[in-house]
């Protein structure tokens, strides 16, 4: 039976849809079958991440319609499958996201582990994904904003009995203005589940519509992503140690 694992955060744009796209991946990796789902119907972004910008069928014709939730299921290069969103302005009218609950039966059997990607806010999609959630990942970015938002969401679940894996701590520069990885730890009282460090390869892999984790497999995000799949299994991870480059490699790195 699929476990739902909801990713949110409070405020917008800290890198839940690359946590998404990046986490399923690792997860496909790993062996496992994987769903995700673009649970942000009103501003979806997931399908661009991921370069299939165009579907027949999406989640919007699942809550509007009767159609079922397995005609809108396409399978990625990565070997992930993925529920799209709708993304004309027009199709988010009358929509009722809360018929996902109802939806998701039928994808139990189906995968090892279905990933939905909410809308930033606590608003009725953050609220659905977290209600039919087995457990959320929490996003934030080391700021106070973020954090305090995070901490709200995480309140949020608590009350209504949603566990809480842990944090992604995304967006991580080490400058002095940032909270600290510590003041992040007593803030939320959650577990830390990787940190993703503010990497160009990222927006990179965007624009190659891609996840980081096959753009640049050995970056320092896609070594954060690969190490959040492990603790989401409860697998362990082994860091790959970077090659010393013989002098050789590195005059020639400097003379390119
Ligand atoms: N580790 C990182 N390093 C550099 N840039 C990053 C990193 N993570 C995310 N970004 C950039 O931040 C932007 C927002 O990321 P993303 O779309 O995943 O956020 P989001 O939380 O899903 O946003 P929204 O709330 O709008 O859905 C992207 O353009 C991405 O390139
Ligand atoms: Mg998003």
């Amino acid at each position: 039976m699929a476990k739902i694992i909801s990713v949110i955060s409070g405020k917008g744009g800290v890198g839940k849809t690359t946590t998404v796209s990046n986490l399923g991946a690792a997860l496909v990796k790993r062996g496992k079958n994987v769903i995700v789902i673009d649970g942000n119907i009103t501003t979806p972004n997931l399908s661009l991440h991921l370069g299939i910008p165009f579907y027949p069928i999406t989640l919007h014709d699942v809550l509007k319609r009767k159609t079922p939730i397995e005609a809108a299921i396409y399978e990625h290069s990565s070997g992930m499958k993925i529920i799209p969103a709708s993304l004309s302005a027009d199709a988010v009218k009358d929509i009722k996201i809360e018929k996902l609950e109802g939806a998701l039966l039928n994808l139990l059997g189906r995968a090892d582990v279905i990933l939905i990607d909410s809308a930033a806010g606590l608003g009725r999609e953050a609220l659905t994904a977290m209600k039919i959630a087995d457990e959320i990942i929490v996003v934030t970015n080391p700021d106070l904003p973020s954090v305090t938002d995070a901490l709200r969401t995480i309140k949020l679940a608590e009350e209504s009995g949603t566990k809480v894996s842990g944090v992604v701590i995304n967006r991580v520069k080490g400058k002095k203005h940032e909270l600290s990885i510590s003041e992040i730890k007593s803030m939320l009282n959650v577990p830390i589940l990787t940190i993703v460090p503010e990497d160009s390869s990222v927006p990179k892999s965007i624009k190659k519509r891609k996840p980081v984790i096959h753009h640049k497999p050995n970056s320092r995000a896609s070594t954060a992503f690969k190490k959040l799949a492990a603790k989401i299994l409860g697998e362990p991870f082994k860091e790959k140690k970077k090659k010393k480059k013989s002098w050789f490699e590195r005059l020639t790195f400097w003379l390119r």
